[in-house]
């Protein structure tokens, strides 16, 4: 038997990749990185097949190899009801299927074994019969009458239709629609990508037979969601809330991929339980790749109203979002488009109407927020377009014609006409700054010269507005919890600090942007400040890391129970000054009687006091909690502008420059907000110039490894040129909004644009991202340029 099979059920699961990659990361803090005494392992058998009944599963040839302790299967779930879970988005998904398939490297099986590569082993010895179904994975076939119906197990269903969403004024916007100088209409596709975070998904579950408590290490940005899911889902089989600890150690990369509960997660936990012993689940790199959450695979048709002068007056938007075989989408619960209704953008619209239809195929489940809050990539990348196509109709500079458009300063807050009170914004100035940076005008100038000599050169704008801080509990909340976030502090009798959080890094640098707001509300050095989040036993609780939801919610948490420190401190340095409170003022680190600065309390030695000099009738100690509900979201903005030139002969797009000029109010920490801009233009290249999954006909995944899938790498990333204004929010507690996902939503609207742009006096309206030479070329070749 050999021990290390290179390739694994057909799917080419690289038993050495996984060591590579544990080589790559080395060791850490990392789910990976845990081992326990009498740990076993599992593996994942997959199906080839995208639709297909299983007709037989021979464990036979597996149970005989040495160390192949058990195979699980959907029967053995079945016993226990384990085999369906729910998801966020409340629809079902199979964690080990019974009857069928519903697409390609589903799980079908798993193998326990007492080390990985006999685990993998076992998975190619395990023999599946399946019997080929008509397979959909076109939303529009889906659709159509006729097609076979895929949700079987839902016994009304009789059609591959989710559910039907619009918001806006239906009448209104039909009126402007008729009463329009100018219409433009664009059908915009959005295809599937995938997050691709360094380390993939994994847990090791263990079980404490003393305590009866279950502990799960697990690679997830919401551990407390997580913990509440578990609980509701195998409450029935004895575990209960109070009884299970996940832990979320370092993780390498999330970008909402980690939101949604895995099957592997769950099979994990039983097999626990089956066997006893603790277990280890770690996703390879290319079943990460094919088999887990989606995003995007929004077919958007957009049309604009407006006048000859280019004042823009009405939108609609239908769409068809392809949610795979299950809506497995991480949304708040009451928009099952997300935050898709953002798409009015920068701009004052008198009217919009959008309408989503949701749609089931034989994919895996889609609909993650991929480093955007819920939908909004989606959103932005299709108003970003149809505005330059506007403008280019009216034959109108794309940067006069957002300057015309855009809502103006003194209109905020503002109300658009799709729902959102946007808080804050100051487009403009925003985009005059991109503009000067970059020298727009002489560009215009060098293109039009370029265009004389045959040259193809494209300048894009993209002026987007997100929306993050999820959110206002009256109106957001993931399976009925509502989303607030905290923040609990403790400051010991020496004047350290812990303080814990209910969002979780994955890397944002939350340890040293947290640490910094308590320093700055405390006046205690940062170096004497712990931060802690992702722990569920001792965290307070909250919902998690994604949508760019932690500077908002956790960040303003941090403020409040500050404040609330502060308040108490107050008084007990009223009490060690024998002065009245109402004489007192604060300046960061302490307490001092007004008009006697030396008169004063230190928040250590009042920290200490608390503890041993407290006044009497008052509490001991000093901490606080808040559990912070965001009065509304933020409204970050950004204007992009990219410069590229493309080649007649070849099609090759050379992006010549990109300046991002973004603005999330006041930044906490220059560096990190820097870093996040940087590695999010580099997310929003890689949609819009190489990412793409798509699957043919029969459901196969094209696409499935990363010699198709192309992350770009630092040798196709240009230099990004960033600035920044600063317009604060008015009802954050710190004017700060997120600034996580800015750029990967704003940047391929500017990239497309720039390509259009080079060609649009070719007769080319829109090319749908990614933007491959391939593409480019024959798009060259179809408007008759041959050199
Ligand atoms: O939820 P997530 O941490 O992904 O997104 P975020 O709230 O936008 O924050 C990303 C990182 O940037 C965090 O470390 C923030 O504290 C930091 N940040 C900042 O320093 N200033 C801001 N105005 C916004 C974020």
């Amino acid at each position: 038997m050999p021990k290390t099979s290179p390739e694994i059920g057909g799917m080419g699961h690289s038993v050495k990749r996984k060591e590579d990659a544990r080589f790559i990361r080395g060791k850490g803090n990392y789910v990976d990185d845990v081992r326990l005494p009498g740990m076993i392992w599992l593996d994942i058998v997959r199906s080839p097949y995208a639709h297909a009944k299983i007709t037989k599963i021979d464990t036979s040839k597996a149970l005989a190899i040495p160390g192949v302790l058990a195979v699980i299967t959907g029967q053995d779930l079945a016993k226990y009801n384990l085999h369906w879970m729910p998801t966020l988005m409340s629809d079902t998904q199979m964690v080990l299927p019974v009857e069928k398939v519903m697409y390609q490297a589903q799980e079908v099986a798993a193998v326990l074994a007492t080390d990985r590569y006999i685990a993998a082993d076992g998975v190619q010895a395990v023999q599946v019969d399946y019997e080929p179904l008509p397979v959909v994975v076109d939303p529009f076939k889906a659709l159509e009458p006729g097609a076979p119906v895929l949700r079987t197990d839902k016994k009304d269903k009789k059609d591959n239709h989710i559910w039907h969403w619009e918001v806006g004024d239906r009448t209104a916007t039909e009126r402007i629609f008729k009463e329009a100088e100018v219409t433009v209409k664009q059908d915009i596709y959005l295809p599937r990508i995938h997050v691709s975070s360094i380390e993939t998904c994994g847990c090791v579950a263990d079980f404490d037979k003393v305590n009866g408590k279950l502990t799960v290490w697990m690679t997830t940005q919401a551990p407390h969601a997580i913990r509440t899911v578990f609980a509701l889902v195998a409450g029935h089989v004895g575990l209960s809330e109070e009884k299970i600890r996940i832990i979320s150690p370092d993780i390498g990369g999330g970008f909402g991929g980690k939101v949604p509960v895995y099957p592997g997660y769950v099979i994990a936990v039983a097999a626990l339980v089956l066997t006893g012993k603790p277990v280890k689940w770690i996703e390879d790199r290319m079943e990460n790749l094919q088999a887990d959450s989606f995003a995007r695979d929004y077919h958007i048709s957009a049309e604009l109203a407006g006048k000859k002068d280019g004042t823009l007056t009405g939108l609609r938007v239908k769409t068809i979002a392809d949610h795979g075989y299950t809506d497995a989408a991480a949304n708040p619960s009451k928009f099952p488009a997300g935050l898709f209704h953002i798409c009015t953008g920068s701009y004052d619209f008198k009217a919009a109407h959008v309408e989503v239809d949701g749609v089931y195929t034989n994919k895996p489940p889609g609909g993650i927020a991929y480093r955007c809050s819920f939908r909004v990539t989606e959103a932005v990348h299709a108003i970003e377009r149809m505005a330059d196509i506007m403008a280019h109709e009216l034959n109108m500079d794309p940067a006069e014609f957002r300057l015309k458009n855009f809502i103006n300063p003194e209109q905020f807050p503002y109300k658009s006409v799709l729902g959102w009170e946007y808080d804050s914004g100051n487009y403009g100035a925003a985009l005059r700054k991109a503009m000067e940076k970059i020298g727009y005008a002489a560009l215009r100038e060098e293109q039009a010269e370029r265009l004389k000599r045959g040259e193809l050169m494209g300048i894009g704008i993209s002026s987007f507005t997100e929306i993050v801080g999820a959110g206002p509990s009256k109106h957001f909340d993931i399976l009925g919890i509502k989303m607030f976030d905290s923040a609990e502090i403790r400051i010991h009798p020496t004047g350290k600090v812990i303080a814990r959080f209910g969002t979780k890094s994955q890397g944002q640098g939350h340890e040293t942007t947290y640490a910094q707001i308590l320093a700055e509300e405390l006046g205690i050095p940062v170096d004497h400040i712990a931060i802690e989040e992702g722990d569920t036993d001792t965290a307070p609780y909250g919902l998690g890391t994604y949508a760019s939801r932690s500077t908002p919610t956790a960040g303003a948490a941090a403020a409040m129970a500050s404040r609330k420190i502060r308040e108490k401190a107050k008084k007990i340095a009223a009490h060690l000054l024998e002065a009245s409170e109402t004489d007192l003022e604060w300046e960061p680190g302490k307490f001092f009687v007004r008009g006697n600065p030396s008169k004063a309390k230190t928040i250590q030695e009042i920290a200490f006091a608390a503890y041993t000099n407290h006044p009497q009738g008052m509490e001991a100690g000093l901490e606080a909690v808040s559990y912070y509900d965001p009065p509304n979201l933020t409204y970050p903005f950004g204007s992009y502008i990219c410069v590229v030139d493309v080649d007649k002969g070849t099609g090759e797009i050379k992006i010549r420059r990109f300046v991002a000029v973004d603005d999330c109010g006041n930044i906490i920490n220059p560096m990190i907000v820097e870093g996040q801009i940087h590695g999010g233009l580099t997310m929003g290249l890689a949609p819009a110039m190489y990412e793409e999954i798509s699957y043919d006909e029969v459901g196969n995944i094209q696409g499935g490894s990363f010699m198709d899938y192309l992350v770009p790498t630092a040798v196709e990333t240009p230099k990004w040129e960033t600035d920044k204004t600063c317009t604060p929010s008015p009802h954050h507690p710190l004017g700060a909004k997120g600034v996580g996902e800015s750029a990967t939503v704003g940047a391929p609207a500017a990239i497309a644009n720039a390509v259009v742009d080079a060609l649009w006096h070719l007769g080319v309206r829109h090319i749908d991202i990614p933007i491959t030479p391939a593409k480019v070329w024959k798009c060259l070749r179809d408007h008759g340029v041959t050199d």
